[in-house]
């Protein structure tokens, strides 16, 4: 690999990113094509059904021949998809070098591509900036490789852990500060899911809002919970977005007077269970939002892969808090990676 190539795959990184909040179920990959030393074309995949990076690039030049063609993702070959395969158009252009970023953990592509590209003769170099391509396509590669979404808890607690009081009120907890950045996490994952309870008390919309709601993306909501006991005027099923909320109902025979999409998932929860319903519909990514029940009942079970915390200088007392199987030892306690915390209050 030379220093060029770095440069390149770098810029194929910005060019995917274009594709950030609008790319899901897909992943975010762009492509660069260079000959020598000249870029020739650049391109990246917006959506589902519109044009693969490569593709994007490639449709621009008239001559590519004996160019090197850069790609976060190795390019596919099957065609069991909206769009079809880039792999022989690389071919028909007659790029002589491909240089890829990630090999692409999606059964019907990994590592096949690439020996297509070799067997037409074309020099295949792959694993440059390899973590840094790892980490833009976090969720994507996830759930490829584990059948389920990337699952983030997010909570916003008091110094002595509450997350509401005893009565259920938790507005605020968090600074308006942490709740941008608590909205801007809507954006970034596919699905929102909160407690019947929360819905209740709540009447949350799950949209991303102080300032996100330009980027017109609104997440699948979800609600677990008895549907029968779920209030039926709340703003989940009855706003503009309401085909974007599904029930995942712990009763099944429970009536609801709704259009609403209802998943069964059992009256006792076996979330990897409710994980795999949700893959099915190419849910790449949930956060949950609480309330603590569905916290803990996650944790409990501990079918989760991070944890988003806001922790604000109050303390509340007696409160709503997660909770779980007492632990005996601090060994069983669940590890996460991360530094602790040290946060300093005082009074004004
Ligand atoms: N600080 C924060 O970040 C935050 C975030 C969200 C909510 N909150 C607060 O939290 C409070 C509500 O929390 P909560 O713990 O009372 O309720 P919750 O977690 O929102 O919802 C609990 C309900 O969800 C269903 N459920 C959850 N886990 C289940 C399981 N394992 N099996 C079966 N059903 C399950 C049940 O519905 P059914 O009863 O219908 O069966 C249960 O009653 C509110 O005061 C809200 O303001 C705080």
């Amino acid at each position: 690999m030379q220093q060029l190539d770095f440069i390149h795959m770098r810029r194929c990184f910005e060019l995917a990113k274009q594709g950030q909040y609008t790319v899901t179920p897909n992943p975010m990959v762009g492509c660069v094509v260079v000959r020598g030393g000249e870029v020739l074309a650049e391109g990246y995949h917006l959506q589902k059904g519109e044009a693969h990076a490569e593709r994007d690039a490639l449709l621009k030049i008239e001559n590519a021949k004996g160019a090197t063609l850069y790609c976060n993702l190795e390019p596919c070959c099957h065609t069991k998809k909206t769009t079809p395969p880039c792999l022989p158009l690389i071919i028909e252009k007659q790029i002589s070098r491909v240089v890829i970023c990630n090999v692409d953990p999606n059964p019907m592509v990994s590592g096949q591509g690439i020996k297509l590209l070799q067997a037409a003769g074309i020099k295949v170099d792959v694993g440059i900036l390899e973590e840094e391509g790892s980490e833009i396509n976090k969720t994507f590669f996830h759930s490829m490789k584990n059948a389920k979404p990337y699952i983030t808890l997010k909570f916003a607690q008091t110094l002595d852990g509450k997350m509401a009081t005893l009565s259920g009120d938790s507005k605020w907890i968090s600074s308006e500060k942490s709740r941008k950045r608590a909205h801007k996490l809507r954006l970034e994952n596919d699905a929102i899911l909160v407690g019947g309870r929360t819905l209740n008390l709540d009447n949350p919309k799950l949209t991303p809002r102080f300032g996100y709601e330009e980027f017109g993306k609104v997440p699948y909501r979800l609600v677990v919970g008895n549907p029968e006991k779920m209030d039926s005027s709340a703003e989940l099923f009855n706003d503009e977005f309401k085909e974007r909320t599904i029930i995942l109902s712990t009763n099944k025979d429970a009536a609801f007077s709704s259009s609403i999409k209802r998943i069964e998932i059992g009256s006792i929860i076996d979330w990897q269970n409710v994980w795999t319903k949700l893959h099915e519909l190419e849910i790449r990514s949930v956060l949950v939002e609480g309330g603590p029940q569905v916290l803990s009942s996650i944790i409990e079970q501990n079918s989760f892969d991070a944890v988003e915390v806001f922790i604000a200088p109050k303390i509340l007392g007696d409160g709503i808090a997660i909770s779980g199987r007492a632990q005996e030892l601090m060994k069983n306690t669940i590890q996460l990676s991360g530094e602790d915390l040290h946060l300093s209050a005082r009074r004004n």
